[in-house]
């Protein structure tokens, strides 16, 4: 895998900039395992906007802990004043969270060089699951692209890679299911304990 400079820097963003991907049908399904599972307590890694867990919380009856390196992010979603919604501001590898039934991240992996390190952090903050939504080319070759005129950072990796890591963490592939829409190619990953 070639090096690549990760860019975790999110904050000149504004949080809205990702709305018009959010709802795709990768996003919708992710929602409805996670009802069915009704985690007790679940924590998204990289809120971005916060748009899902804005979607998420009127059907779901547990706590939510949301996850960014992006100080703005996480401000934006504290001022939407969601109940049974708290925040931890830092980065997945390195912060302190609490552990939890499920976690959900969706295009955030990517963006960081160290799958192992996230992955350890990841099997080390859940009882049971970890959902991933990424796009499907993602985890398909090990190389390193640049994403759009933003020039963010991100690593392409092997399905063996990446399936392997999380199993190295006792995280099993549960599901795979590929879900093209809006020209979006994305994948969902349901990992369990
Ligand atoms: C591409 S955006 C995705 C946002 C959202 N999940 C979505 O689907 O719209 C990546 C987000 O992950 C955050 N991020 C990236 N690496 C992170 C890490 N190691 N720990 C916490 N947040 C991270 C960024 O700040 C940003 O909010």
């Amino acid at each position: 895998m070639k090096e690549f400079t990760s860019n975790l820097d999110w904050s000149k963003y504004n949080p809205k900039f990702l709305e018009h991907i959010i709802n795709t049908k990768a996003t919708t399904l992710g929602l409805e395992i996670i009802l069915k599972i009704q985690p007790k307590k679940m924590m998204e890694v990289g809120i971005g906007g916060s748009q899902f867990m804005e979607q998420l919380m009127p059907h779901y009856q547990g706590e939510y802990v949301g996850v960014d390196g992006t100080a703005s992010f996480i401000d934006y979603a504290k001022k939407k004043n969601i109940p049974k919604t708290s925040y931890v501001y830092g980065l997945m590898g390195d912060v302190e969270a609490p552990v939890v039934d499920l976690i959900y991240l969706r295009h955030v992996l990517e963006h960081n060089p160290d799958l192992e390190k996230s992955v350890e952090w990841l099997s080390k903050h859940t009882t049971k699951h970890v959902l991933v939504i990424n796009f499907h080319d993602w985890i398909d070759q090990d190389e390193t692209i640049r994403v759009g005129k933003r020039g963010i950072s991100a690593a392409k990796r092997s399905k063996n890679f990446f399936v392997g890591t999380f199993q190295k963490y006792g995280l099993e592939l549960k599901e795979d299911i590929e879900l093209p829409d809006k020209g979006i190619f994305e994948r969902i990953l349901l990992f369990s304990k």
